[in-house]
């Protein structure tokens, strides 16, 4: 039967037939996944992996430095990248959400090129690219997704091999999440990564309905920090499959003081779901939605109503965008 630790043995030796001298290069995303990947290459290669971790501007509150830091901490050799304001510019006015996908997907693929030629340009043994890909993402269909497939592949960095002219190698491609997540735990990788919660690739960039600006990206890592750090601190974080906060374009009235208000909301999404294919709206507990929402009222400039979203999937999704 299957067991973490004979497939740890069995992949780390085959890596290491099939990569000989080999170096590869592969994109961290701060997911499961990836890192995961990373850490069998680095168990059968060692220094010979190296790591791009780009930070996008759409990764949640102080999330681009703490995963840098765990990655470092694990050992990996991994470059941080910090390409926010490349990101912003280009994404500056497109509202649309598949817009929004293609160009993130786009830049992130610029920006991974870039740094993968300059690490070639020094490194003349790279010839792999190291990618997260796991058994669902294999068999997935594009009816599943529809367009946000592309970002599915953005996300395990598909697009890139043609250009760079590397070869792929893909450690988890024969497994499920939940089997990904014990190889994790035979190899170390911190809790912290590996009981996270799904996490788009467009990260914010789909959580901000309509035009993306830094001022928004700001707000909401505000009240998506408030909104997370509660869960974890009422001990729900891990009763639920995914949880997230949404920027709304609407303004509403409130009142501060004598004053009128006229500001934004986020509503607060939070799911049960046993793959992300159909999700019922998690049944948090009032006063724990009480308190973020008083909060994120009373700490994020800008923010006057808070909401809790009551759909189910289908026919709702997990993400608004
Ligand atoms: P939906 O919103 O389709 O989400 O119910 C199902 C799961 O997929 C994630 N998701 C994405 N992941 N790129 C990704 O890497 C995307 O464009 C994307 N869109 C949705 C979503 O967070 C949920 O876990």
């Amino acid at each position: 039967s299957w067991t973490p630790a004979a497939f740890v043995e069995e992949t780390v030796e085959e890596l290491k037939a099939q990569l000989g001298g080999d170096h590869v290069i592969m994109g961290l995303s701060g997911g499961v996944d990836s890192t995961v990947a990373a850490s069998l290459l680095h168990e059968a290669i060692g220094d010979n992996l190296i790591c791009i971790f780009v930070d996008n501007g759409l990764l949640r509150k102080d999330e681009f430095e703490e995963v840098l830091h765990s990655y470092k901490d694990m050992g990996l050799r991994v470059v941080g990248v910090d390409a926010k304001a490349q990101f912003y510019r280009e994404l500056a006015g497109i509202s649309d959400p598949e817009g929004k996908r293609k160009v993130i997907g786009r830049v992130f693929i610029e920006v991974f090129e870039q740094e993968a030629k300059k690490l070639e340009a020094e490194d003349r043994a790279i010839k792999w690219l190291g990618q997260g890909t796991i058994y669902p993402d294999v068999i997935e269909s594009v009816s599943v997704h529809g367009p946000s497939v592309t970002i599915k592949s953005h996300h395990n960095v598909g697009g890139l091999p043609e250009k760079l002219d590397l070869r792929i190698t893909e450690p988890l491609r024969m497994l499920f999440k939940d089997e990904v997540r014990k190889v994790g735990a035979e190899l170390n990788v911190p809790k912290n990564i590996l009981g996270r919660h799904p996490f788009p690739g467009p990260g914010l960039g789909i959580r901000i309905l309509g035009d993306i600006t830094p001022e928004k990206v700001a707000m909401l890592q505000e009240a998506d920090a408030i909104y997370i750090n509660n869960l974890r601190k009422f001990g729900l974080y891990d009763q639920v499959w995914q949880a997230g906060t949404i920027l709304l374009p609407v303004q509403s009235v409130g009142v501060m003081g004598d004053e009128r208000t006229y500001e934004k909301t986020v509503a607060l999404r939070a799911v049960d779901s046993r793959d992300g294919m159909t999700a019922e709206w998690s049944r948090l507990p009032h006063d724990f939605l009480a308190t973020v929402s008083s909060e994120i009222i009373n700490n994020v400039k800008g923010i006057n109503r808070v909401v809790y979203d009551i759909s189910t999937k289908p026919p709702s999704t997990i993400e608004w965008e």
